[in-house]
């Protein structure tokens, strides 16, 4: 077995993820919104681990539900459905979904799964899910959730900057350089206050499950951004989260705004910190590349560049003279453009 796999085998796993409140109330909300697009359906739950959303799915009326997973815990989801009442709907398959011959079940209504990881696509269980949408899903079929998006911001980062400065009226600088030298290799997995937050989350990708293919979650980003300081901080990470929408309009959000959830918020950390100032643009480029030797993980890149060379959004809050100008012309548009009072 994969040790992707047998990594799901333990149950302190599934407590932790059961436990995110926000995570679990987000699907069961999402799916006991759309009763009626659940009623009487046939449901794939991909990678139903301990079968929590499977059991949802049919406590809102589904025919059946394809409760797939791959890892040993699929004989539990047969106990906890009968524990529930639930047997006669929930249908287990102890199998990865890519193993399932095509032919060997009918399409099926809706998809439901949970395939987030770390900064969205850890893991790479979404390749799974799109898989199974191209073999199983009807044509016209609902995917829950249904789009992702994912988000950037410079952001501060005391815990790893000025923790070492003063250590109960000791200065110790020099670890703390060292210490975010090795932090800046990889990312960090952490909470970031809100008021650490330096600017509104760019958003780097923006994925329609329903049409986005393969190819196009090998990369993410790629494009020169400009964030626009709220206000005067230190620059010393880039902090990145994502959303998910489901066809209820109902969304799981795992920013800095927003509820804690296991997932946290991924953060790029900088070696040296930056001073910025309220509107001051803050250009960079970013891009998640998949890695070719672990296909589950990907490479995050991030370069800082000259605000000035950059192309910015239109209108852009920044400081510099030609998007004050621009502002200014669209505000004069709009303003000759609205109608006369009488
Ligand atoms: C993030 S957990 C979600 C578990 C459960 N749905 C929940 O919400 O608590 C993902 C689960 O998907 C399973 N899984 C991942 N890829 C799979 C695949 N290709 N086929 C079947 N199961 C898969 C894992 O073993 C794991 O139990
Ligand atoms: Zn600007």
């Amino acid at each position: 077995m994969d040790q992707y796999f047998q990594s799901y085998e333990e149950l302190d796993i599934h407590q932790l993820m059961l436990s995110d409140k926000t995570r679990v109330s987000a699907y069961k909300t999402a799916i006991f919104n759309s009763k009626e697009k659940f009623w009487d359906k046939i449901v794939m739950d991909i990678g139903a681990g301990s079968g929590i959303l499977s059991i949802f799915c049919a406590q809102v009326g589904a025919k059946k539900v394809y409760a797939v997973e791959a890892s040993i815990l699929a004989d539990s989801i047969e106990q906890v459905s009968i524990e529930n009442n639930m047997q006669d709907k929930v249908k287990v398959i102890h199998s990865k979904v890519e193993d399932i011959r095509s032919d060997s079940l009918e399409k099926v209504d809706i998809i439901v799964s949970e395939w987030m990881g770390f900064y969205l696509v850890h893991e790479g269980m979404l390749n799974s899910v799109l898989f199974a949408r191209d073999n199983f899903l009807h044509e016209d079929g609902l995917l829950f959730p249904s789009i992702a998006k994912l988000y950037a911001s410079p952001c501060q980062l005391p815990s790893m900057y000025d923790f070492w400065n003063n250590v109960c009226g000791v200065s110790m600088r020099c670890i703390g350089k060292k210490y975010r030298k090795t932090k800046s290799l990889k990312p960090e997995i952490l909470l970031v206050n809100q008021d650490d937050i330096l600017a509104k989350g760019k958003l780097l990708a923006w994925l329609d499950l329903k049409c986005i293919s393969l190819e196009e979650i090998d990369l993410l980003g790629g494009q020169e951004y400009v964030s626009v300081c709220e206000k005067d901080g230190k620059f010393q990470g880039m902090c990145i989260w994502f959303a998910v929408e489901f066809p209820d309009g109902s969304e799981l959000s795992t920013g800095p705004y927003d509820k804690a959830t296991h997932w946290e918020q991924t953060i790029v950390v900088l070696p040296k910190d930056i001073e910025v100032t309220r509107d001051e643009p803050v250009a960079f480029k970013f891009e998640l590349k998949r890695d070719v030797s672990y296909p589950r993980r990907y490479n995050m890149e991030l370069s800082l560049l000259d605000a000035e060379e950059v192309e910015h959004d239109v209108p852009c809050g920044c400081y510099l003279t030609k998007c004050i100008v621009t502002k200014k012309y669209i505000n004069d548009l709009d303003e000759n453009e609205s109608p006369a009072e009488c």
